[in-house]
């Protein structure tokens, strides 16, 4: 099954193109919206998946916050509207500036990483005659089924506070006069599709929340982060994940305290299926014994096979001819700009166009200019033609 696309108004459009179903993703947020209010749930939706300011306005006008871990994203989340009190920070290395610009927008809450970041918050927010609330990040050592670069969560990693240190950074936390200790953050990893890895991540936040008992220590919010995954193989028949269950898992699993709220990260989950990269094939190459499609869109438009040898499915729109192998590739100075290899596609001619799909979340916000390629343009439904 292929997806449905507006050909006639695509074969005037310069290519390559991020191209953006907006019905798509507003039947993903009618959802998301139903569901977080069904299940009490607080929204933060994860700029760093797609930051493009037409998405973001949509989004906010469904009432999310929004979750930042760049000055540049804060930027982005203000300018589109979002208000400050829905915006959490984070990042392991937050800069002074950005540090300044989150407390200068009174945003909701810092997700903090260290006892040094704890202790720069401090020094800038008493410098303003402010008190910053803050999250403390803890890695809660859970594993989660996903490639290892995009897992988060566990004892080797970068992220967050080791559970061994956590009675210590309490103890300075609770000690700082510019710092109020509002909530605790986790995030396990992302395009995590087992419900038993949110699960594991509720039972150890239980636990910790045991510990916090113990010291007679109460949080306003626990924020679970991000994670939830997409169909990648079936964006057609699933184009709207699971918001349903994976609530309920986490309301059924984790045990909150009186009048503590419930926080979450989604960022993929929210915009991966509205977006397919639109590129041309230049050429069709044979090789010794394999047939290369070459395409004027790259690892630069889309990073995440090159990266992660991350699958999307690859369809040509242009052709109902019979089916055949090709490996995709883009014209990168790169062996890794490859976009798959043995593709089923129907027979591929110069200038067909080919839909790259699934590329609403990381795809365009994290295309690069190398090769000193120009960036590609975002195309939206809502203005095309059908
Ligand atoms: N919250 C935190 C603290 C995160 O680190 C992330 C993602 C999210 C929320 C959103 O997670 P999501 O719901 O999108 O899974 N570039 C990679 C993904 C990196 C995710 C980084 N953190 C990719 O293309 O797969």
């Amino acid at each position: 099954m292929k997806g449905c696309f507006p050909l006639s108004s695509f074969n005037s459009l310069r290519t390559p193109f991020y191209y953006y179903d907006l019905d798509v993703l507003r039947s993903t947020l009618d959802l998301l919206r139903k569901e977080a209010d069904r299940n009490e749930m607080e929204v933060h939706y994860a700029v760093k998946a797609n930051a493009n300011p037409r998405i973001l306005d949509i989004i906010r006008a469904y009432g999310f916050g929004a979750d930042c871990v760049s000055g540049g994203e804060l930027q982005a989340a203000f300018q589109a509207g979002f208000p400050a009190s829905g915006l959490v920070f984070a990042g392991v290395g937050k800069a002074d500036w950005e540090i300044d610009l989150g407390l200068e927008g009174n945003i909701f809450c810092f997700n903090v990483e260290s006892v040094p970041e704890l202790e720069v918050i401090d020094q800038r927010a008493g410098a303003m005659g402010k008190k910053a609330g803050v999250a403390l990040r803890i890695n809660p050592n859970v594993q989660a089924d996903t490639h290892h670069y995009i897992t988060t969560g566990v004892n080797d990693s970068k992220f967050g506070i080791s559970l061994q240190s956590l009675d210590e950074v309490l103890d300075i936390c609770l000690k700082l006069p510019h710092i109020e200790l509002i909530g605790l953050h986790f995030h396990i990893g992302s395009q995590i599709t087992e419900m038993d890895n949110f699960a594991g991540l509720c039972a150890r936040v239980n636990e910790i929340q045991n510990l916090l008992d113990r010291r007679r220590l109460f949080v306003q919010h626990i924020n679970l982060g991000g994670g939830l995954g997409v169909d990648y193989h079936y964006p057609d028949q699933v184009p709207v994940p699971d918001f349903a269950g994976y609530m309920q898992t986490l309301r059924r699993m984790l045990v909150l305290r009186p009048g503590q709220s419930l926080h979450i990260e989604p960022g993929r989950s929210v915009v991966a299926q509205c977006g397919s990269l639109i590129s041309k094939v230049l050429y069709i190459k044979k090789g010794l014994q394999n047939e290369f499609v070459i395409l004027d869109a790259g690892m630069t438009e889309l990073i995440r096979p090159a990266l992660y040898q991350a699958y999307h499915k690859i369809e040509n729109i242009s052709s109902e001819e019979p089916e055949q192998k090709y490996d995709v590739v883009g014209p990168i100075c790169e062996s890794s700009d490859c976009f798959g290899k043995q593709v089923v596609l129907n027979k591929t001619r110069r200038g067909d166009l080919i839909a790259i799909r699934s590329t609403g979340a990381y795809g365009e916000t994290m295309a690069s200019n190398y090769n000193l390629r120009p960036k590609a343009p975002a195309v939206f439904s809502d203005d095309l033609r059908c």
